[in-house]
């Protein structure tokens, strides 16, 4: 849910800048906006939404912040880095405001979730402070801080989903887009903030899911990712009918728009993935065989700690499973290191379950303390930081490995590949994806484009992607 690159094992790293997200400048529009997006891909999506909310107002899309009448930034609260990155960047954009007093500076996301007004009384010249449910109302605050007067609207609902908003795609390829079908999160893991940042689940009415996926598949795009915190506790009543819609449902219906449409889906919460999901995955071709299924630890008293509600013993059943129902399913994950009173002996657990599991890629952390969180009151975050980056390396090289050997199995297979662009290195190579969300380089021919379906045998790997021939 973080990474372009999804096969590329790593700590994701916060400090780096964050993306602008850009399309060509809109047409008509009169005053533009600039946007930089972090955190999870939900929140890349969200921006979006704000791009679409702000395009009605007048607002086009500009890549120069300079230039720019209105500066928002998008932000992530998942670990302590993630926002003091975001500080950093406010520095920077205040300079400008200094220079341009007219400029608008607005701060969105999980961060202005969990400062609120803070941010206003901290950061002097931030204008607007939007929470991730509170995005409609970016014209009425922006006209209020036109006039001078800061806007703050931070109120969670319990139903916005924006299901009626077309996303602005804005950094698009063309090929694969997001679709946001749920919002919140119910599950209160003890390390978590998006809780407290984003409110209660709630769940996006399937059939405007449907028609965005009809609408994407339409202008060309052959690929969608549904996205939510926890995608498998997807469940929407039919207000008319009464009938309930849950996850596997949902996904079937998706892929049923058309076959040349994949399907992704992140991120799965272990405890809610059931076989029906399982089925559906294996049943229908255009459904990935790909799951994201975090597991945090691999020790059942951490895991507990961490209030995850499943054991070692239950996931490890949960992985066995996906294996026995879908063989050929590519599954990756995210873990902490370091958390509250981590023995050596628990951190070992986390890399034998890893082994276990064979993660063909995961996202790695160590611990972070989070303000607010059930571990921040209960637990003492003991850990020193030198071992939750040593135990974190030792998880971050294990995964090099796996992810080496995954791949290495891969050699004289052949995959589909769905077309994404130019390799990084040459442009006489596509880059694509095959279902497992593998990247795979390998040199063009004659006739075939980006957004194009073609098979490709595996010849040789790396720890990151599968180079081949088309055959
Ligand atoms: N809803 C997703 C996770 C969203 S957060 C899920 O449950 O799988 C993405 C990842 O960030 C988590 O899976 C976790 O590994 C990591 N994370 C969350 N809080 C953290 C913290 N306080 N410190 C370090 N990593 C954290
Ligand atoms: Fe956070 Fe847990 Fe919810 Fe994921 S499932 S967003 S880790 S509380
Ligand atoms: Fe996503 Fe970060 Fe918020 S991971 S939900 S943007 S805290």
């Amino acid at each position: 849910m973080y990474d372009n690159n999804p096969t590329i094992p790593k700590v994701i790293d916060e400090s780096k800048q964050g993306e602008v997200l850009m399309m060509d400048t809109l047409k008509g529009s009169t005053k533009s906006f600039y946007i930089e997006s972090y955190g999870c891909q939900m929140n890349f999506s969200d921006s979006e939404i704000v791009a679409s909310i702000l395009a009605k107002e007048g607002y086009g899309p500009t890549r120069n912040v300079q230039e720019s009448d209105l500066i928002l930034i998008n932000t992530c609260s998942i670990r302590e880095k993630a926002e003091q990155t975001v500080r950093k960047r406010l520095t920077e954009f205040n300079k400008i405001k200094q220079q341009k007093p007219e400029t608008l500076i607005g701060v969105l996301g999980c961060m202005a979730e969990r400062l609120k007004a803070k941010f206003l009384e901290e950061e002097k010249l931030v204008d607007l402070v939007v929470g991730p449910d509170a995005y409609r109302d970016i014209p009425n605050l922006i006209a209020q801080a036109d006039e001078g007067v800061k806007g703050i609207n931070v109120l969670l609902s319990r139903e916005e989903t924006y299901a009626d908003i077309a996303p602005l795609r804005l950094q698009s390829n063309g090929v694969s887009a997001f679709i946001s079908i749920m919002r919140g999160c119910d599950n209160m893991c003890s390390f978590c903030v998006v809780p407290f940042t984003r409110g209660r689940e709630r769940s996006r009415d399937p059939f405007t899911i449907v028609s965005e996926a009809r609408d994407l598949f339409d202008k060309g795009f052959k690929e969608v990712t549904l996205l939510g915190q926890n995608v498998d506790s997807y469940k929407w009543q039919n207000p008319e009918t009464e009938e309930w819609v849950n996850f596997a449902q949902l996904l079937e219906m998706v892929a049923l728009v058309d076959p040349n449409l994949r399907v992704r889906f992140s991120t799965s919460h272990p405890k809610d993935i059931t076989d029906d999901v399982l089925y559906m995955i294996r049943d229908y071709k255009n459904i990935c065989k790909y799951i994201h299924l975090p597991v945090q630890s691999g020790n059942s008293r951490i895991l507990k700690l961490m209030n995850r509600t499943y054991d070692r013993e239950w996931y490890i059943a949960k992985v066995d499973r996906i294996y026995e129902i879908v063989p050929d399913c590519a599954i990756s994950s995210d873990m902490i290191s370091g958390f509250c009173s981590e023995t050596e002996e628990e951190h070992k657990d986390t890399l034998s379950i890893m082994k276990h599991a064979k993660y063909s890629m995961s996202y790695m952390f160590f611990y972070s303390e989070r303000p607010g969180t059930l571990a921040a009151r209960k637990y003492e975050d003991d850990i020193p930081e030198e071992i939750k980056k040593r135990r974190l390396q030792e998880i971050v090289d294990l995964q090099m490995e796996i992810a080496h050997e995954h791949n290495k199995q891969d050699i004289g297979k052949t995959f589909e590949v769905l077309i994404e662009g130019d390799s990084k290195r040459s442009d006489k190579d596509f880059k694509g994806r095959n279902s497992q969300n593998k990247v795979v380089i390998f040199p063009k021919i004659e006739g075939l484009k980006v957004g194009d379906y073609t098979n490709v045998q595996i010849n040789s790997v790396t720890r990151a992607t599968l180079l081949g021939e088309i055959v």
